[in-house]
């Protein structure tokens, strides 16, 4: 059996300055900086962030190579998210890891976000090709049929907000502190998801698209009106039961063996919960990653780095940021990419 590559990958494309050392399924370092400074603003500004990428970036590296006990010039293949996000953030992340690939005159892959998130369930777990994914994040909601790696088709997507917006535009009005996700989960526990009736876009729509701006307005209507607990669980309960719908009807028209959730959303305990009892009812596989590879991560990073590995690696050097880069626009690699 043929030695997996050693690769480093890189993520900076929103709050998380995230840093990993893998070789196959094996983590030898992960370093994850996630930035604070954002919280009084309600939300990432992008010109701090690009700053605190740059400054954590050697710090992390210094530590992932002691932490592994590898040097610099032991990596075979340097990785970097090239976008979907933050331009100033892509830019540092870039060129940091183009810089060390092209300074040790080694391989450099430009990686899609998105591609990470849809990946990373294959770290954790063996998980075959096609399987549906529900992609629920800080940035983006889709449905997407994944046929293999660089394959794939996005059957559906928000209309407006991603959930985790809805989360966390939510939380602000709420006044819990930013990314506002993990804080209403919390929160929900106290309360009532009967308590306030808030509105459920698009469920039964026959498209497989989402909505969620109308469900933020009703929030901000319900504010002062109950108590923040029920608002919470009412809240999360509407995310579940328009999630459960519409993956629902992904279902029905993929016929899919699998449905696999990734994301920052997936980490939501209740919203997992409803999934998996929607797949056992259905008697098809549910998979979602552990929490750590749910939100943004370097593993996912130099996970998509690996599936993508060939001999010869295309040279990236050239790759520019990529503030959008939808999946569709992906090609698969030129070779079977199973490398086990
Ligand atoms: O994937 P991610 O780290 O970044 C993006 O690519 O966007 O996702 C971040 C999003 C945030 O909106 C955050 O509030 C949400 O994931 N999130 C959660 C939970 N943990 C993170 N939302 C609900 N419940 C959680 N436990
Ligand atoms: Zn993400």
């Amino acid at each position: 059996m043929t030695v997996p590559p050693l690769i480093l990958g890189i993520e900076t494309s929103c709050d998380e300055t995230a840093l990993a050392l893998i070789q196959g399924r094996h983590v030898l370092s992960h370093q994850i900086h996630s930035q604070t400074d954002h919280t009084p603003y309600g939300g990432v500004v992008p010109e701090l962030a690009a700053r605190a990428h740059l400054s954590f970036l050697p710090k992390l590296l210094d530590t992932a190579l002691s932490e592994a006990s590898v040097s610099l010039s032991q990596v075979d293949l340097f990785a970097a998210t090239a976008g979907p996000g933050l331009v100033g953030g892509l830019l540092m992340g870039l060129t940091f890891a183009k810089g060390l690939a092209y300074g040790l005159n080694k391989p450099f892959l430009a990686v899609n976000h998105l591609e990470a998130h849809a990946l990373v369930p294959r770290f954790s777990e063996n998980i075959s090709f096609p399987y549906l994914l529900l992609l629920i994040s800080g940035g983006h909601t889709q449905l997407v049929w994944v046929e293999g790696v660089g394959r794939y088709k996005v059957l559906g997507t928000t209309l407006d907000d991603a959930v985790g917006e809805a989360f966390d535009k939510s939380a602000k009005l709420l006044g819990l502190p930013y990314p506002g996700g993990p804080h209403i989960e919390i929160l929900a526990q106290k309360g009532d998801p009967q308590a306030v009736p808030l509105p459920r876009p698009m469920m039964e729509h026959q498209s497989l698209n989402f909505s969620f701006s109308g469900l933020k307005t009703a929030v901000r209507h319900a504010i002062g009106k109950s108590n923040p607990e029920d608002l919470a669980a009412s809240l999360q309960a509407a995310i579940g039961d328009i999630l459960v719908d519409r993956v629902k009807h992904a279902i029905d028209v993929t016929q899919t063996p699998h449905v696999v959730v990734a994301g920052g959303v997936a980490a939501n305990r209740f919203v997992n919960h409803q999934l998996k009892n929607l797949c056992l009812s259905r008697k098809i596989q549910y998979s979602s990653p552990p929490l750590s590879l749910c939100t943004d991560n370097g593993i996912m990073i130099a996970w998509a780095a690996h599936e993508r590995y060939l001999a010869p690696m295309p040279q990236d050097l050239s790759a520019p940021p990529r503030p959008r880069w939808s999946l569709e626009e992906m090609e698969p690699p030129f070779l079977p990419t199973d490398i086990f």
